[in-house]
């Protein structure tokens, strides 16, 4: 049952899986059904039987109670969303990719006004050792997508995270770490699976006008696979109650978030990061 709706699966199908297959829209950003889960983001967290856990690595199951398009969902997301803006250097308007963005997309089905925390601005020079495509390290999100479409798709294990907590960061597999030394082609498939705008194709950039952009067309709740809005649910049809992004953070975040929220704010629980 998701958000009082019965939704077939088959067995061994993951919520989010079951829930895609049937045209339910459940946010997320490191998952995508052509390679592994990976689980690192919580922007797919939903709430079962009463507990919070991610849909992308649970199991469809008889019996579940799952609510997905509630505030309290909604409320977490734009809050997980608001740290991941202020993590890495997101400057959506000068973006080449401009509005081609599931980061960006997201935050709108969302409701995010504004960052809400204070940015870290992290210094992450660019790669542009490749003849065809610039590495932009400022919009990673660290969702791992490229590293598992290289590695599972492209058969090339071109990237890797590197680090921990504020110190994560996506690396080249090469011996001088830069792109320009590997085998990546711009036809790979880690480029085209990246979210947000950190592959960047040379002599390309803000090639859709304003207004015809994916995302101007159709909220990305509306886009192929993910068909259902998710905007935050009115008064009527809400299934939870809110929580503050105290919650959120002392919770469950990307751990990498959450360790760096945690240690910026100087307090274990993260619980006064808020303001
Ligand atoms: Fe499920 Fe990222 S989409 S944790």
């Amino acid at each position: 049952m998701l958000d009082g709706e019965q939704i077939p699966f088959t067995a061994g199908q993951t919520i989010m899986e079951a829930a895609t297959d049937a045209g339910k829209f459940i946010p997320h950003l490191c998952w995508h059904p052509d390679v592994s889960t990976h689980g690192s983001c919580r922007m797919c967290v939903v709430k079962i039987n009463g507990r919070f856990s991610a849909s992308c690595t649970t199991q469809a199951a008889t019996g579940q109670v799952v609510r997905n398009n509630t505030h309290e969902m909604t409320s977490g997301r734009r809050t997980s969303l608001q740290l991941l803006f202020i993590e890495g250097n997101h400057f959506c308007p000068s973006c080449e990719r401009s509005g081609n963005c599931v980061l960006q997309a997201t935050a709108y089905e969302l409701g995010m006004l504004s960052p809400h925390f204070d940015h870290f601005f992290p210094d992450r020079p660019i790669d542009a050792s490749h003849p065809d495509v610039i590495l932009e390290f400022n919009r990673c999100i660290q969702c791992e997508l490229c590293v598992r479409a290289s590695r599972e798709l492209d058969g090339k294990d071109v990237f890797a995270l590197a680090g921990r907590g504020m110190d994560s960061h996506l690396i080249v597999n090469s011996e001088s770490g830069k792109l320009g030394d590997t085998d990546f082609d711009v036809t790979d498939r880690a480029a085209d699976i990246c979210p947000v705008g950190v592959f960047l194709t040379r002599g390309q950039g803000f090639t859709v006008p304003i207004g015809s952009r994916k995302y101007d067309l159709a909220p990305i709740s509306e886009q192929p696979f993910a068909h259902h809005r998710t905007a935050m649910a009115d008064d009527a049809n809400d299934l939870g109650d809110p929580i503050d992004a105290a919650d959120v953070v002392g919770i469950d975040l990307h751990p990498a978030t959450s360790a760096t929220v945690r240690e910026r704010a100087n307090h274990p629980s993260g619980a006064e990061v808020g303001r």
